[in-house]
């Protein structure tokens, strides 16, 4: 059985935080910020508010904004997030339990900025295998409580969000062939600290906050997701002009930028959520998908291809169908 994305659901934390909130906390300024990132602003959820409040509020902005849709039936949910409220239980065991779905399969997944559409690769893996039907594939996260306020080369970057999609079987093929990879030796590259202090035998500061080495990551993104686009395409057998639009992670405009200007492909095609809402890890794809949907840009019969990155590192792409 092919599987189809029926539809997309958002939340963002209303509280705004404008470039200017760093100024007086770090040496940084807004210039700096937009010239460097491209972000302009970003979200951040209130001290109480937690990556499974944020999941269900996506899935009750989905049901709000699509009437007929619900999630009777649904029997699978996967949340990627690095940021869960708790290691265990996890966080789709949470939005299982807020809309009292029975017999579903409840898993989270812990790949960093690709978790969305790590999701919806394996979403689409569970309904081809005949087990299952309607697939709840989630990105949430609460960066803002992981981020190091004393880091300017990283606290400037990240925000809070979340993105929901429903994934259900369908009689057409419309989410194509994925690629998945990851290359571990980066681990020191990118890495939110738990217990352990060592990664791949190497120091790591154990304080529980985001590090990363912004210069390595980003020249290993745009090497590995031009190769990446490129591959995904070949083996789906599609040309790049038949694709309508390109997400990739928001995580860096300059990023987004270069892997255009690599794959010579418009920028204006280049769906992006990183001016609103920042780094948003694993909700930045469907945040660009929802911004881009509710500005009328998507249509139905498009192409887009999701690319999702980050610590790992990690990567994940998949072409789907509108
Ligand atoms: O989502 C997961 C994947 N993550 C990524 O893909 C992130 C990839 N990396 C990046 O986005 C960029 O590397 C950063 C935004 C993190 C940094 O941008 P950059 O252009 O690579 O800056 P840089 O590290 O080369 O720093 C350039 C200069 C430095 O000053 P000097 O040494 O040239 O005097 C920094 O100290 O900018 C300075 N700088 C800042 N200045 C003002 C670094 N951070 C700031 C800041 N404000 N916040």
């Amino acid at each position: 059985m092919n599987s189809k994305i029926t539809a997309i659901g958002v939340y963002a934390p209303s509280k705004i935080i404008p470039n200017d909130w760093f100024a007086d906390k770090i040496e940084t300024n807004n210039e700096w910020i937009i010239s460097r990132t491209g972000i302009k602003e970003r979200r951040f959820s209130e001290p109480d508010e937690y990556t499974s409040d944020m999941c269900v509020k996506a899935v009750q902005n989905l049901l709000a904004e699509n009437p007929g849709i619900t999630v009777d039936g649904v029997d699978f949910i996967l949340v990627g997030t690095t940021t869960a409220d708790q290691v265990m239980p996890s966080m789709a065991s949470q939005v299982q339990n807020y809309f009292k779905l029975p017999n579903t399969g409840c898993l989270d997944i812990m790949a960093a900025c690709a978790g969305f559409v790590y999701g919806l690769i394996l979403a689409k893996g569970l309904i081809a295998a005949g087990t299952h039907k309607k697939v709840l594939v989630l990105g949430a996260e609460t960066l803002s409580k992981f981020t190091d306020y004393t880091d300017r080369t990283s606290c400037i970057l990240f925000g809070d969000g979340a993105g929901v999609a429903l994934v259900e079987a369908s009689e057409k093929l419309k989410i194509f062939s994925g690629v998945t990879g990851s290359d571990g030796s980066h681990g020191k590259d990118l890495y939110l600290s738990q217990h352990a202090s060592v990664v791949n035998g190497e120091q790591i500061d154990p304080n529980g906050k985001i590090h990363q080495n912004g210069k390595v990551v980003f020249k290993w993104a745009v090497q590995t997701m031009s190769q990446k686009v490129r591959e995904l395409l070949s083996i789906n057998h599609l040309e790049l002009e038949q694709l309508d639009w390109v997400i990739l992670h928001s995580a860096n405009l300059r990023i987004i930028e270069a892997v255009a200007s690599e794959l010579n492909y418009p920028m204006d095609k280049m769906l992006t959520s990183i001016e609103q809402f920042g780094n948003t890890s694993s909700a930045s794809i469907p945040l660009s998908w929802d911004l881009a949907s509710k500005a009328g840009k998507i249509k139905p019969g498009n192409k887009i291809l999701l690319l999702g990155f980050g610590g790992g590192l990690t990567y994940a792409g998949v072409i789907v169908e509108v």
